[in-house]
């Protein structure tokens, strides 16, 4: 693209719709907040400057974005509107850059193709250029007034008379201006209407007065859902997740109810890999082919390799990482914990800050004691030991290479390799004392009374 452009994410908006203390834009889609959404998609698209508008002392908006270094942030001190908001990047706007993209903070799914396509058509001499969509709802939304083919003007839904709420060609809310007009513009916006608020839409009428060339491209309405309260959020979330089903779908990942699975913005899945139906994941998981998830699992944080069995019902945290043909069955837990080839944890276990060898066998209802209530401890078990059902590794500990622990034990003691360890009170058989005690119980029953 010839000309140079800023984008400026509008996110100081007050957020009432939403009832919450946490700042609209930090609410959260596929596990990310709204605005990295927005952050990842402006980064993308090849533009000179990113600014976000912020409320003033919205610190927690700014501290979000982890690497600041390329945005700007300006503040908004009162919420007066969406064409105050951008003065508040007044700044900027003097600078000499071409264009100037404005996004709203609460519509994340649009994308990197949209932002290009604006800009391309002010390269084809637009001044201005909207977007809209059509929808049977447009409840809460600007409606876009055309006259003779013409836009003319956006009335926003407050100040809509019946009539012109029945117009179903809604303002999308994205917008790009050639900055030489957009100050000028601006600055001529007031703020007779019902909320009193200065509003960027009213642009579009100040710009037609002056001759300008304005155009509205097309787009689909459900990128451009704008999340004003919580309802919006689940829709939003809903489309979010429909396409990424559909996206793993045709990249070779089978859902067997795809509705029913959800991922998170950065959930990375071969082909081949078998997702039952019920399971969730949160960020930071990458699974490998071959592998199959059962059903009612919830799994974040976990690098997952080819050819492992997951459930039903396993629970996979923060720092998993599972070698190949690795088994995890029902009601498991692991933490912060590697484990590796063939090894298998069946059955009711927890795992968590270890280092598991090669095939290892883990017996059911085995608990590692991590947490002394003041530290985390590790454990390490080498390749090839078998642990007992029901046995307590109180870390640290290491068990070696080989060893066998007896089922109920609680080791307390490193096992080195080629070990027999048990753990537990020996037991002791007393020939014909069931009935002496049977007896001795229900003399005490009867005098009980
Ligand atoms: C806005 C548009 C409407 C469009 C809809 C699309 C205006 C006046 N209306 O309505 O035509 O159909 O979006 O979703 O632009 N914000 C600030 N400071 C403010 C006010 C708002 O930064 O003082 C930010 C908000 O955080 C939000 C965005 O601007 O991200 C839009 O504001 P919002 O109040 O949600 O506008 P809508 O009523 O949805
Ligand atoms: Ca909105």
């Amino acid at each position: 693209m010839s000309r140079t452009c800023l984008l400026l994410i509008l996110a100081a908006g007050a957020g009432t719709r939403m009832k919450s203390e946490v700042p609209k834009v930090l609410h959260k889609v596929a596990g990310v907040s709204l605005l990295s959404h927005l952050l990842c998609t402006a980064t993308q698209s090849d533009v000179d400057k990113i600014c976000v508008v912020i409320r003033s002392g919205d610190q927690a908006v700014s501290d979000s974005v982890e690497d600041c270094s390329d945005i700007f942030f300006f503040e908004q001190p009162d919420q007066l509107g969406t064409a105050h908001a951008v003065l508040a990047a007044r700044d900027l706007l003097k600078e000499e850059l071409d264009d100037v993209v404005i996004i709203f903070g609460d519509t994340p799914l649009i994308e990197r193709s949209d932002i290009i396509e604006l800009r391309a058509t002010l390269e084809n001499g637009a001044d201005l250029v909207l977007m809209g969509f059509h929808t049977d709802n447009p409840r809460g939304y600007g409606r876009l007034l055309f006259r003779e083919g013409r836009i003319k003007a956006i009335i926003e839904e407050e100040d809509a008379s019946d009539e012109q709420k029945k117009i179903n060609f809604c303002n999308a809310g994205m917008i790009a201006i050639k900055r030489e007009h957009l100050l000028f513009l601006l600055e001529k916006v007031k703020n007779k209407n019902r909320k009193h608020e200065y509003y960027l839409t009213d642009i579009v009428k100040l710009a037609d007065a002056c001759g300008l060339d304005i155009r509205v491209l097309r787009v689909e309405r459900e990128k451009y859902i704008g999340i004003n309260n919580r309802v919006d959020l689940a829709k939003v979330e809903e489309v979010w997740q429909r396409k990424k089903r559909h996206e793993l779908m045709l990249n070779g990942v089978t859902l067997q109810a795809p509705e029913s699975v959800f991922f998170s913005y950065d959930t990375e899945i071969a082909a081949d890999v078998l997702i039952e139906p019920h399971v969730f994941f949160g960020p930071g998981v990458k699974i490998d082919s071959g592998t199959i998830i059962h059903a009612f699992s919830y799994i974040e944080g976990a690098v997952i390799s080819a050819n492992t069995r997951i459930g039903p019902y396993a629970r996979l945290r923060s720092g998993t990482q599972l070698h190949p043909a690795v088994k995890v069955g029902n009601f498991c837990e692991i933490k912060k914990a590697s484990v590796g080839f063939e090894t298998k944890i069946n059955h009711n276990s927890y795992i968590g800050d270890a280092e598991i060898g090669a095939n290892v066998n883990i017996g059911a209802g085995t608990v590692i004691c991590n947490y002394d209530a003041y530290h985390k401890h590790r454990t390490t078990i080498a390749d090839g030991a078998f642990i007992g059902s029901n046995t307590s590794l109180v870390a640290p500990i290491s068990v070696g290479r080989d060893s066998y622990i007896a089922s109920g034990s609680v080791i307390t003691e490193n096992v080195s390799e080629n070990t027999l360890a048990f753990g537990r009170a020996r037991q002791v058989n007393k020939y014909e004392y069931a009935k002496k005690i049977r007896n001795r119980l229900a003399s005490l029953e009867e005098s009980d009374g």
